[in-house]
């Protein structure tokens, strides 16, 4: 019997309307357009309205990456949904309501938690339960309402982060030029400090309001990120054997253009082939690779069998890359 690969099948994402722009945020902190160029290469961020959740995010995404997919919703046999921002900080789980949302019952659904990685993190899932030969197309999804967690009186960091979501179909293939080729995941928790959000209120006294939102400590993650991102991201390629030169995309998760341009040089990548959405969608966590995967498709940039290359970094500390063809029209 000949092998069953993982394709990752199509691509969708949900942008909020409301744009939050640097000059919107020097009227409401103390900093300059110029300084947030400067040291993150962002320009303007979405955010999502009052009354949209995670999971409506999540849920617009879906239907994108679905009908791009060409299949039916009860085709779907497993969701996963990688979030820090979830509907319900303990349960139910974002999937769980996306899922009923779409009306697709009976499969498994589950949220992951691995900050901006988690993308990356539910594919390796999804690459996992697919070449099991137990399922056949699952629905995963990296969406965040990060402006819930953020705190507009932070200046160092509520001008990195913003809203928004994307998603993926991931489907049987027999096709080696339409496979997700190699995918490797990692963590290490004693950083875990350096990039929290929120508190717990059974971990914290009910009076410590340190935790209320998201804290980073923004330089030490950068430092950490740069060289932790270039290390798995050279050894994904010598692993497989893959030059830089043979990618025909590289999706860098989009935290700092500073972070993406370091390892970009690093690798030897040329610009152009390298996705950029930092300038105007920020920081979005686990939905910045399917967002600017999704924009460099909706360009026409990506097509059927392309090779592309993401790597991701985040809160936990957790890191990944992936390798994989693109199986999508
Ligand atoms: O997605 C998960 C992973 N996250 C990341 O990868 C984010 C990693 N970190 C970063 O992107 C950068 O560290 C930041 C953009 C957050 C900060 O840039 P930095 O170059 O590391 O600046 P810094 O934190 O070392 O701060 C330098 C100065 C400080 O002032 P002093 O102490 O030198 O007087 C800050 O108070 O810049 C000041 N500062 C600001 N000034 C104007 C911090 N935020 C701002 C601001 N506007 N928004």
């Amino acid at each position: 019997m000949s092998k069953i690969f993982a394709c990752f099948k199509s691509i969708g994402a949900y942008i909020p309307k409301r744009v939050l722009s640097n000059e919107d945020l020097e009227k409401m902190v103390e900093t300059t357009d110029e300084w947030i160029l400067q040291r993150t290469g962002i320009k303007e961020r979405r955010l999502a309205s009052e009354d949209e959740l995670t999971s409506d995010i999540g849920l617009k995404a879906a239907k994108l990456a679905i009908e791009r997919a060409d299949i039916k919703t009860d085709e779907i046999d497993a969701v996963i949904c990688a979030t820090l921002t979830p509907d319900f900080l303990c349960m139910p789980a974002t999937a769980c309501i996306i899922a009923s949302k779409l009306g697709i019952k009976n499969v498994l659904a589950f949220d992951v938690s691995a900050a901006c990685s988690g993308f990356v993190y539910i594919l390796y899932l999804a690459k996992s339960l697919i070449e099991s030969g137990r399922h056949k197309n699952i629905l995963i999804i990296g969406a965040e309402k990060l402006s819930s967690v953020v705190d507009y009186t932070d200046r160092s960091t509520c001008i990195l982060f913003g809203d928004g979501g994307g998603a993926a179909i991931i489907s049987q293939t027999k096709n080696k030029n339409e496979a997700v080729m190699d995918i490797q995941i990692s963590a290490d928790g004693d950083y875990a400090h350096l990039l929290v959000a929120p508190r717990s209120r059974i971990m914290y006294p009910k009076d410590d309001r340190t935790l209320e939102y998201l804290q980073m400590a923004g330089n030490e993650v950068f430092k950490v990120a740069v060289k932790t991102l270039t290390n798995d991201v050279m050894e994904i390629l010598r692993k497989n054997g893959v030059s830089s030169s043979k990618i025909d995309h590289f999706i860098p998760h989009q935290a700092n253009l500073r972070i993406i341009e370091a390892v970009r040089e690093k690798l030897d990548f040329p610009r152009e082939k390298t996705v950029l959405t930092v300038q105007k969608y920020g920081n979005t966590s686990a939905a910045s690779i399917p967002m600017a995967m999704n924009d460099a498709y909706e360009e026409g940039r990506i097509r059927h069998s392309d090779l592309i290359l993401l790597d991701t970094f985040g809160g936990g500390f957790t890191w990944g890359s992936a390798l994989l063809y693109f199986g999508g029209k």
